[in-house]
């Protein structure tokens, strides 16, 4: 369905009944990542899932990318869907984009998930690589880019043992335009350390990383572990940075037991 939020339009699904589970998918991705979590997920919970600012089939306006105006975008859906408190989840960007609404609205946080991302700002060498990728996108329009970029967000183990999944995600990259992929890249190279907030954050909390994940490691996740005050880890084998769709089951029992959990 389409949802109307700060003057765009985002594209949500929305499906099952329960606590309310909002699930933001990472960069350059869309909600499809979640789609084979969908069903065990929607069993216990409200499970809605945004396609954010820029993706899948949302609206994609020139500007809005910094982590805390894709932040205000969840804030602004959750309000239109009459969704006091919820339990908010994101892969990646989308954990990046959840820690500000945690910091701008922490009030709504029912429990937090942090899938495959880290806490910590972009080191001085990881910005350089945001700026140089800004310019090879606005050279040609990220296509090159993407080529090198996406197949990193799966485990090599994956490529091996499920390549059709990298054309997959490959497929959804291609649908998000050049201004979008510059923008966000801007957004997550300015994005704020975001460690202190997490100890601030006294609410159920699941971290969840690939075992394989080369782009946020497990030490990373290990580390917000740590920081949040009641936080569980779990380490998903044989996934890299996209665990959602590279060992769904696992990832949708990590999930339910941690919803049963936090009842
Ligand atoms: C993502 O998977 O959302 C991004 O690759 C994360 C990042 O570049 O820091």
């Amino acid at each position: 369905m389409r949802v109307a939020v700060a003057g765009i339009g985002l594209e949500v699904e929305d499906h099952g009944a329960g606590v309310p589970l909002v699930l933001l998918h990472g960069f350059p991705l869309s909600s499809a990542i979640w789609d084979p979590l969908r069903p065990a997920l929607a069993e216990v919970a409200r499970l809605v899932t945004p396609d954010l600012r820029g993706f899948g089939g949302s609206d994609k306006p020139d500007g809005g990318y910094a982590m805390a105006e894709l932040a205000a975008d969840v804030v602004a859906l959750a309000d239109a869907l009459a969704l006091d408190r919820f339990v908010l989840g994101g892969h990646s960007m989308g954990g990046y984009v959840a820690m500000r609404v945690a910091a701008a609205s922490p009030e709504r946080l029912a429990g937090l998930i942090l899938i495959d991302t880290r806490a910590e700002a972009d080191s001085p060498e990881a910005a350089e690589r945001r700026t140089a990728a800004i310019s090879a996108i606005g050279r040609d329009g990220g296509g090159a880019w993407l080529d090198g970029f996406v197949p990193n967000l799966v485990a090599a183990s994956t490529r091996e043992r499920a390549p059709r999944l990298v054309a997959e995600l490959r497929a959804i990259a291609a649908t998000v335009p050049g201004h979008v992929l510059a923008g966000c890249q801007l957004g997550m190279r300015d994005r704020p350390d975001s460690r202190e907030l997490l100890a601030r954050l006294d609410v159920p909390a699941l971290v969840l990383v690939g075992a394989e994940d080369a782009i946020t490691p497990p030490e990373a996740a290990a580390a917000m572990a740590a920081a949040l005050p009641r936080a569980t880890l779990a380490v998903v084998p044989g996934a890299g940075h996209t665990p959602s769709v590279e060992r769904p089951i696992q990832v949708a029992e990590a999930i339910v037991a941690y919803l049963r959990a936090r009842r």
